[in-house]
């Protein structure tokens, strides 16, 4: 029995999420394909007194992976999805190579639906999702995630419907400083202070900014079939 499965809890929002719900007492499973990473999670949330956390080995891109980790839990009240590689997704689309472009959407969207697939009848609370800014500001160097991203809200709106009264929900970060940053080969700190000059919460996000957007619609029995933007502002930038 666990309380929240975190697909992509090894690290960055992920991490930050299961660091928050541990610290709520609750029952943790964090996800990832990378044993030695999920395990320096567990060492590095680990404390007496707050919840339990396990791992699970499993690449959202493959359904036998979602189906098994599943299969594996009877019950679990909410759900949340974080993963994503970003290797190789940057640049002009005549420059991505199709098998990046694929497993960007077999990872973001298709995975996504996998979830709703397999944790149907399981999940009892909240599924959520993680989209991103750029499919609401794209920059002509990330296409294909944005439209990954975008089509994001449709499928949260539709698993909505279908899984009801399991609230489904989108949660669309803007820049946040993570290790996702580390596979784009640019220069971070400067393209941080440029952004954070620009936008209306004058500064780039944290992971803890979005753990906390995370809590509150995993919490609020309300919010079903939406995209919360938790971006500084840079939407409307
Ligand atoms: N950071 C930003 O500025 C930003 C902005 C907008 C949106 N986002 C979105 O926010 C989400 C979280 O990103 P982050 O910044 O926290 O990145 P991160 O630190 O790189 O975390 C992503 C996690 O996903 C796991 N993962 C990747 N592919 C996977 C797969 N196929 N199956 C299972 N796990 C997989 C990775 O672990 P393994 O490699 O071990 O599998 C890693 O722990 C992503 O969906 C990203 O697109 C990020």
């Amino acid at each position: 029995m666990t309380d929240a499965i975190i697909i992509g809890g090894g690290s960055g929002m992920g991490l930050a999420l299961a660091r928050t719900l541990l610290a709520e007492d609750m029952q943790v499973t964090i996800v990832g394909r990378s044993s030695d990473r999920l395990a320096r999670a567990r060492t590095e949330l680990a404390r007496p007194g707050h919840g339990r956390i396990t791992t699970i080995t499993a690449d959202l891109g493959r359904e036998e992976d979602v189906a098994g980790l599943f299969a594996q839990v009877e019950r679990v009240e909410h759900v949340a999805v974080t993963a994503a590689d970003a290797t190789g997704v940057y640049g002009r689309t005549a420059d991505v190579a199709t098998a990046t472009a694929r497993a960007v959407v077999e990872t973001k969207l298709l995975g996504a639906w996998l979830v709703g697939k397999h944790a149907a009848g399981r999940v009892t609370g909240s599924i959520t999702f993680t989209s991103g800014i750029n499919a609401y500001r794209p920059n002509g160097s990330n296409t294909i995630m944005a439209a990954a991203n975008g089509a994001l809200a449709s499928l949260a709106y539709g698993l909505a419907i279908e899984l009801a009264p399991v609230r489904v929900n989108v949660i669309s970060p803007g820049w946040v400083d993570t290790p996702i940053w580390d596979q784009l080969g640019m220069d971070k700190q400067a393209a941080f202070a440029e952004l954070a000059a620009r936008l209306p919460a004058r500064r780039v996000g944290t992971p803890d900014d979005i753990a906390q957007a995370f809590l509150s619609v995993m919490r609020n029995g309300f919010i079903t079939g939406t995209v919360l933007h938790v971006d500084g502002g840079h939407r409307i930038t």
